[in-house]
């Protein structure tokens, strides 16, 4: 990966956001419902929270409340400049500055590790969540997002190249003059593999959510922000049973036996 690129002056990662409320909110909704299905199991107010890839800080408003302190892990300087500025009115978080194959994260450390709108940006996705997986403590909670190559607005291709949409490999979004350039990789993944590696790297998949289902241009423009997240609470379940959502939201506990 070019270290860079969310470094860049040119580009600024808050204008991505600017016009996606719909997608923030469904984002910070899941993550609510996570954090509060793991205070079942683990007081929240006593947690130690690693979030990887934690950018401006967008999440860190959903968790900095909830838990006793959290390292935001963020490679990119002008980001943690951002994230400072931002959350400045929080005092119970410190950064890691690096990118998390290089970061040394002391065995059984969290209590929760959160990864999201990561994964696409890493080339070896196995060896993160063995890294994750030895981070937390036994019965700590592994929350990740992933970008879902089964999308129903992909299922088109079905019909063009059946083998390549339903393999399990995942799928390089970058054009062929981007990945000449090895620019910052943009990996679609299927849903299968991904659960399949967490299974094998020793994770108990506990929730497994389909999020922003009415991510499409056209609805957006239609629909007022309330009807879309009417929708998205009606669409919910059926889009998490046949992963026909953009974003995948799985939630993992290491187990404590
Ligand atoms: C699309 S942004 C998501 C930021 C944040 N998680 C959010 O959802 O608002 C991707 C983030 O991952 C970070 N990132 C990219 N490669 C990384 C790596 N190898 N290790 C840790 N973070 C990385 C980037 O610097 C950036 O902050």
């Amino acid at each position: 990966m070019r270290k860079h690129f969310y470094d860049d002056k040119q580009f600024d990662y808050r204008d991505y956001w600017r016009n996606r409320k719909y997608e923030d909110w469904c984002e910070k909704k899941v993550l609510k419902e996570f954090f509060s299905l793991v205070n079942q199991q683990l007081p929240l107010q006593e947690a130690q929270l690693c979030e990887i890839g934690s950018g401006f800080g967008r999440l860190a408003w959903v968790y900095l409340p909830l838990v006793k302190r959290a390292f935001l892990l963020e490679p990119a300087a002008k980001l943690r400049r951002l994230a400072k500025k931002e959350l400045k009115e929080f005092s119970n978080f410190s950064f890691i500055a690096e990118p998390v194959e290089t970061a040394v994260l002391k065995k059984e450390t969290f209590d929760i590790v959160l990864m999201v709108r990561v994964l696409h940006h890493l080339s070896s996705p196995s060896l993160v969540f063995k890294k994750v997986f030895s981070s937390l403590k036994p019965g700590g909670y592994f929350i990740l997002e992933f970008p879902n190559k089964l999308h129903l607005k992909n299922w088109h291709r079905l019909f063009k190249d059946p083998k390549i949409f339903l393999s399990l490999t995942r799928e390089d979004r970058r054009s062929p003059k981007n990945r000449n350039a090895q620019s910052i990789p943009f990996f679609n993944y299927h849903p299968r593999w991904v659960t399949k590696e967490l299974k094998k790297t020793g994770f108990l998949i506990e929730k497994k959510v389909s999020v922003s289902n009415c991510r499409s241009p056209f609805l957006k423009k239609l629909l007022p922000l309330s009807w879309l997240k009417f929708l998205e609470r009606l669409l919910r379940p059926l889009f998490s049973l046949l992963n026909w959502g953009p974003s995948i939201f799985v939630l993992c506990k290491k187990p404590d036996y």
